[in-house]
């Protein structure tokens, strides 16, 4: 008989696993947050404060989870949110992800700074998918990959703005992912120590397409990936303003979708500037340390633009309980970062499937708990924010 829990129980069992795959340099990257990870411990601690109350003697024997999401329906109410370094974690790890968004029936974001080509990732795995960009100062290099995007079928654009310059990452220095990487005896001795993933990803690269490379980038610009900032796929742009979501808005004839809003009032400005949802997003705690959690945001913008836009949250979701939270809130649907990725560097597409799995499993116990059959049918009066 196949265990097709593949021995994970959990979100927590796949980051165990992705830890031990990967080099510690890279894990680092994907995992932790920046400065002194108090965001990140936040989105988790702020989670936790806020309780769900169950509604009971309700026949909830037949449940569903789907929504309706920019008209159409889908399996479930997360999305998987775009994570540069998913080719890193399992060779073409993008196109491993996508295929488990799709059969899973969710959307899959592909970020700009992935290794693998946003047309092979159309190609291989179809489904419903998402591209995310950051501008690139050359705005005309930006608006030459949005329209290869749109060539390829992609059917939302996500505009990141909540990075107009680096984070800090010191792990990534200790570590010596950065630019120019060197070969240190340290990170050479990390990845010696981590023979499946040299071999499985790395080598695979060697004896295939080379180096891995920042694939979606104009063929001006394309460089190898040891040539550019760890988890930085091109220079920062810090003069980004509305005008570009207008633009933007111009050029893009599909969704479009503004990430990493943190205020009710950039959620209007959005709005008004012809953006279809915002993410409520403060980047899995990877960018502003003192940024609030995001599900404590979520309230605010729904009762700002709720009724005009379409409101998605991340940031800490490792449970199904914890998307029940935001959906309850007033959140349309949640974007899952870590878990899909440490669930692809766990095992492939099989982990990924994993990860999503496991989430819809906890969704539909935890709606049960709660005395409910389907997502619409959960209001704020199912969740307790600390203070209430
Ligand atoms: C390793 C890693 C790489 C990421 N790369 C991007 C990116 O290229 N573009 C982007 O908009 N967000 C990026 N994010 C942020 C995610 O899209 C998402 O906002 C965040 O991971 C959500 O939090 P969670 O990881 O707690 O679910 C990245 C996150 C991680 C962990």
């Amino acid at each position: 008989m196949t265990d097709d829990t593949l021995g994970f129980y959990d979100t927590a069992d796949l980051r165990e696993a992705a830890r031990r795959r990967l080099p510690k340099g890279l894990f680092e990257f994907m995992d932790r947050g920046n400065d002194d990870e108090i965001a990140m411990r936040d989105n988790r601690a702020v989670m936790a404060s806020i309780k769900l109350k169950p509604r009971v003697l309700n026949d909830v024997s037949v449940r569903h989870q789907e929504i309706t999401l920019f008209g159409k329906t889908q399996k479930m109410p997360v999305i998987v949110a775009p994570t540069g370094s998913a080719g890193l974690a399992w060779y073409e790890g993008e196109i491993a992800i996508a295929r488990a968004a799709k059969a899973h029936g969710v959307p899959f974001t592909l970020a700009l700074g992935s290794m693998t080509k946003l047309e092979r990732v159309a190609e291989e795995a179809g489904g419903n998918l998402w591209f995310q960009f950051y501008m690139w100062p050359e705005r005309k290099l930006s608006h030459q990959v949005i329209a290869r995007a749109k060539d390829a079928g992609y059917e939302a654009l996500v505009f990141t703005v909540d990075t107009p310059v680096a984070p800090g990452r010191e792990y990534n220095l200790r570590n010596g992912m950065t630019i120019p990487f060197k070969f240190t005896p340290r990170n050479t001795l990390d990845v010696l120590a981590h023979p499946r993933w040299l071999a499985g990803v790395w080598l695979r690269y060697m004896m295939t397409t080379g180096t891995p490379r920042y694939q979606n980038f104009p063929q001006e610009t394309q460089t190898k990936i040891t040539a550019l900032p760890m988890g930085r796929s091109s220079n920062f742009c810090p003069n980004i303003t509305w005008d570009d979501v207008r633009e933007l808005r111009r050029l893009w004839p599909h969704k479009l979708i503004v990430k990493g809003i943190q205020h009710p009032h950039d959620a209007v400005l959005a709005a008004d500037c012809g953006a279809d949802a915002v993410v409520i997003s403060n980047h899995g705690g990877r960018v502003l340390d003192a940024a609030p959690a995001p599900i404590l945001t979520l309230p605010q913008v729904v009762d700002a633009v709720g009724k005009r836009i379409t409101v998605i949250v991340d940031s800490g979701f490792r449970r199904g309980a914890d998307v029940i939270k935001a959906l309850a809130l007033g959140a349309n649907a949640v974007m899952l970062g870590r878990a899909p990725l440490h669930g692809v560097a766990a095992a492939g597409e099989a982990g990924a499937m994993r990860a999503l799995q496991i989430y819809r499993d906890e969704i539909d116990r935890v709606l049960a708990l709660l005395g409910c059959t389907a997502l619409d049918q959960l209001a704020r009066e199912h969740v307790s924010l600390p203070g209430d």
